[in-house]
Order: structure tokens, then sequence, then C-alpha cells
């Protein structure tokens, strides 16, 4: 089940820091976003009571922006983030958007065949975007 998560629902909110903050030290700034970033939103993707896998994206007008996907690694490999960046790229057809933009790593390539998968194409090499790893920008046209 993919749920989305608002300042409103605390509960879920502890659950989702609880579950991640093993994986990232971002704490604060997914409290800080839930309170003051209002283009930014989160779905999580809850199984027998537990968070496996959520997606971060801003929602800026006419297009949206993915900041994250993440699957924890035992539940990987079993479409959760397909259903994730499904989810995501739905809404926008709703809202009629004009394209979903990402970043992904040069070397990532589980992540870069799941957006291919989803129809984001490569449009841009960007040079030393990681730590000098190049990133490359990703486009899925929605219009
Ligand atoms: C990238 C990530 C979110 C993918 O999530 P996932 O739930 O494992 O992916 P899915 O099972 O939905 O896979 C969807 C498609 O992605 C590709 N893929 C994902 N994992 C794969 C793997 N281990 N081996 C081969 N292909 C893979 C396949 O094309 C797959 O489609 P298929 O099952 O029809 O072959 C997950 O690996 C992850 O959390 N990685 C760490 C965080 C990260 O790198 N995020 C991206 C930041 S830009």
């Amino acid at each position: 089940m993919i749920v989305e998560m608002t300042k409103d629902n605390l509960e879920l909110i502890s659950q989702f820091e609880k579950t991640f903050s093993t994986f990232f030290s971002c704490k604060n700034k997914i409290n800080d976003d839930f309170r003051n970033n209002i283009f930014s939103k989160y779905f999580i993707y809850v199984e027998k009571s537990n968070i496996i896998g959520f997606v971060n994206y801003y929602d800026i007008y006419e297009r949206f922006e993915i900041a994250n996907i993440y699957v924890i690694p035992e539940h990987r490999n079993q479409q959760v983030g397909l259903k994730l960046l499904e989810c995501v790229i739905n809404i926008g057809f709703k809202k009629n958007i004009k394209n979903i933009t990402l970043e992904v790593k040069i070397d990532n390539i589980y992540a870069i065949k799941l957006y291919e998968k989803c129809g984001f194409k490569k449009v841009a090499l960007r040079k030393n975007y990681y730590d000098g790893i190049d990133g490359i920008l990703m486009e899925r046209k929605m219009m």
C-alpha cells in the first residue's frame, strides 16, 4: 500500500524516521521539509505495517522533480521502487504537469534501469555532480 505522509501524520513520520535513520542522517531535513517546504512530497510504501520504501519529490507548479527514491535492501528487486515511481507519474498525469526530472549517479545502474522502464530519457551529463562522480539528468515528458 502506498500512502502520502504529511505534517499532520506524526505517527507515520516517526515510524519513517525510525526506519530510515539507519540509512540516512537526514532526520532534520525530513522534519524541516514537513514543516516548511510546501513543495516537498513524501509517499511511503507500507507492507504489513512496516515502511519499506519511499519516494520524495518536489511538486513545482507545472513540473515535478524527484529528490530521492529508496527501498530498504531486503525488499529490493520486488517492484517496490517501480510502484512508487508509477504512483508519482500517475499524480503528475492527474495534475497535467509538463515533465518530471531527476539526477542520478552515472554508475547507479539499477536506478537508471528503473527510470528508463518508467519512460525517463537521459538528457544531459552533469560533470562531477556527486563529489567527483558524474550525474545524469533524466526527464520524463508528460505531454
Ligand atoms: C533504485 C531502487 C529505488 C530500485 O528499487 P527496487 O524496488 O529495487 O526496484 P524494482 O524492483 O521496482 O525494479 C524496477 C526495475 O528496475 C530495474 N532493477 C532494479 N533493481 C534491479 C536489480 N537488482 N537487478 C536488475 N534490475 C534491477 C529493473 O529494470 C526492474 O524492472 P524488472 O523487475 O522488470 O527487471 C533501489 O535499488 C534503491 O533503493 N537503491 C538505493 C537508493 C538509490 O540509489 N536511489 C536512487 C537515487 S537516484
